[in-house]
């Protein structure tokens, strides 16, 4: 049930922490949704004092939130354009720590985020653990587009190959989610992914998309809470 899956993404998100936010680091970037709320949960652990030296740069309004509700320092991508590491979560990582980002809707800044890093982790539960992207994550890949290009996008994913592409929809609002930038988001389900990166390309080339929540060699490594309790750490 849901408790085994939070204890385990807990698990996961604590163990990247404790490996990965050593004495050497300063700017860390924190990602979005639900796993990161425990790697800031482990942060606020060490107290106040051991937190005055991080500057904590934010991939969405939850984050931001998050940074801010917990007094911890806000940095901006724009003062540090290059930071220690990043840790976020993704909702689908494969054997070659490729990932599908974007299930809440906040890919873009993640991605400007994991590429400002030197080190980009991964913390997510066992549900995300696949060998070919895909497999577990049949939502689509998360595809921020500008709201004039939407149908235009939809009409080309057809193009390239995906039945179905879906325009997200909100819901607890009459009509479409918009982004923490002001566009759109469509979810485009493509079977299973065997080139990452070729789909990256072909899907960023079409005009009017933003980005995509394909992250291709990027990640450095990802932790994994098992359904045993267990946590992998795959590099
Ligand atoms: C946000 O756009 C996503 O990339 C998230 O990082 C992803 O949905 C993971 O969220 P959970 O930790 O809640 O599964």
């Amino acid at each position: 049930g849901g408790g085994v899956i939070e204890e385990v993404k807990r698990k996961a998100a604590y163990q990247a922490v404790d490996h990965h936010i050593t004495n050497s680091v300063r700017l860390i970037g924190i990602g979005s949704g639900s796993t990161i709320e425990y790697v800031v949960e482990r942060l606020l652990q060490r107290g106040k004092e051991a937190n005055a030296n991080f500057v904590f740069i934010p991939t969405s309004f939850q984050s931001r939130h998050l940074i801010v509700h917990n007094g911890l320092t806000l940095g901006d991508v724009d003062q540090y354009p290059e930071i220690d590491v990043t840790i976020d979560g993704a909702d689908e990582v494969d054997e070659n720590l490729n990932a599908i980002k974007g299930g809440g809707g906040c890919h873009l800044r993640e991605k400007v985020v994991a590429e400002a890093a030197k080190k980009f982790i991964i913390v997510a539960d066992y549900r995300k653990n696949s060998k070919t992207l895909g497999e577990k994550w049949k939502q689509g890949i998360p595809i921020e587009v500008i709201s004039f290009a939407h149908t235009r996008v939809i009409a080309e994913l057809k193009k390239l190959g995906c039945e179905n592409p879906t325009l997200r929809m909100a819901k607890a609002k009459a009509g479409p989610v918009i982004t923490d930038n002001g566009n759109l988001v469509i979810d485009a389900y493509f079977g299973l992914v065997n080139s990452p990166g070729e789909l990256l390309r072909k899907i960023k080339l079409l005009t009017g998309v933003v980005e995509v929540g394909l992250f291709v060699d990027m990640t450095d490594v990802v932790y994994f809470g098992n359904a045993d309790g267990s946590v992998s750490e795959k590099k």
